[in-house]
């Protein structure tokens, strides 16, 4: 179940260590269009609550913090709340742990809903009801994520980084859970199944994060199919780790895991307005 890939509480703190949050592109990419609707909808600034759910160890969530009285984020596992709460945050970020297809959130009270890189997890026909039932009248929802074919760049030796980095996803690829294939056709059958006519979905916005290889290292750990290989087969996966960080230093001429890389994303983004 989808739900269980994120329970540990190792996986919670390598979440709050090495998951990036979301790129100041898509931030602004969603208050343009949420600015207009709310406006339009005769709500202000700092509109009143926002909701982002799937939330982990609550990058995005803090994100929200600035631009609404009150921030809430949910999910389902309970380690990913723990590290979330123990994050240094705002008065105004509150977390609690529940369904995205049972929210413990009034009726009509939501003014933005979130999900990032989490909807694909969703059981997204109750999820989209529920959606429904708390946002109020020209509220609006943003759902992103990132896809799977991210590029590691180093100098001019980013086909060899990237190359590396593909290895490591083929060899997970048997734990990984079918709900990618969702981030594979980039949201195209949960943006079909928004019920609203002023809807949107954008593409191809792209990101590059600096970082030092340790991180990228230990954004490895991050992902549910290595989390999975792990238990399964404690000993190859972390044979995995040690010959893809020596084949990585080797590439990059460097002994340095604290050498940055480059980590190159494609994100997507679906936006839309409640009637
Ligand atoms: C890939 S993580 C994303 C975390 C965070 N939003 C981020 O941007 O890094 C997906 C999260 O969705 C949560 N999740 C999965 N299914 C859920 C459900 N049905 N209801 C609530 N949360 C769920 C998982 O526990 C996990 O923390």
């Amino acid at each position: 179940m989808a739900t269980q890939l994120f329970e540990g509480k190792e996986h919670a703190s390598y979440y709050q260590k090495f998951r990036f949050e979301p790129s100041q592109e898509v931030i602004d990419l969603i208050f343009s269009y949420v600015d207009k609707r709310l406006s339009d909808a005769s709500l202000h600034k700092p509109y009143g609550l926002a909701v982002d759910v799937g939330c982990g160890t609550g990058q995005n969530t803090r994100i929200l913090s600035p631009y609404f009285k009150k921030v809430l984020g949910i999910d389902i596992s309970e380690a990913q709340i723990e590290e979330a709460k123990k994050a240094t945050g705002s008065s105004n970020v509150t977390y609690s742990v529940c369904l995205a297809e049972e929210m413990l959130v009034g009726d009509a009270s939501v003014n933005l809903l979130t999900a990032s890189t989490a909807a694909h997890w969703f059981n997204i026909e109750k999820f989209l009801k529920e959606v429904d039932r708390v946002l109020k009248p020209g509220g609006c929802l943003a759902f992103f994520s990132y896809f799977a074919n991210i590029e590691i760049h180093y100098k001019d030796r980013s086909e060899q980084m990237t190359e590396v980095f593909l290895d490591v996803k083929n060899i997970v690829a048997p734990y990984q859970s079918e709900k990618i294939n969702n981030m594979k056709t980039a949201y195209k059958e949960i943006y079909e199944a928004i019920p609203y006519p002023d809807k949107r979905r954008i593409e191809n916005i792209r990101t590059k994060i600096r970082m030092p290889l340790s991180s990228l290292m230990g954004l490895f750990l991050t992902f549910s199919a290595f989390q999975i290989y792990l238990k399964t087969e404690p000993e190859k996966a972390k044979e995995v780790l040690r010959t893809v960080e020596e084949r990585f230093l080797r590439i990059m001429g460097t002994s340095s895991t604290e050498t940055e890389v480059e980590v190159w994303l494609q994100n997507l983004l679906l936006l839309a307005s409640k009637p």
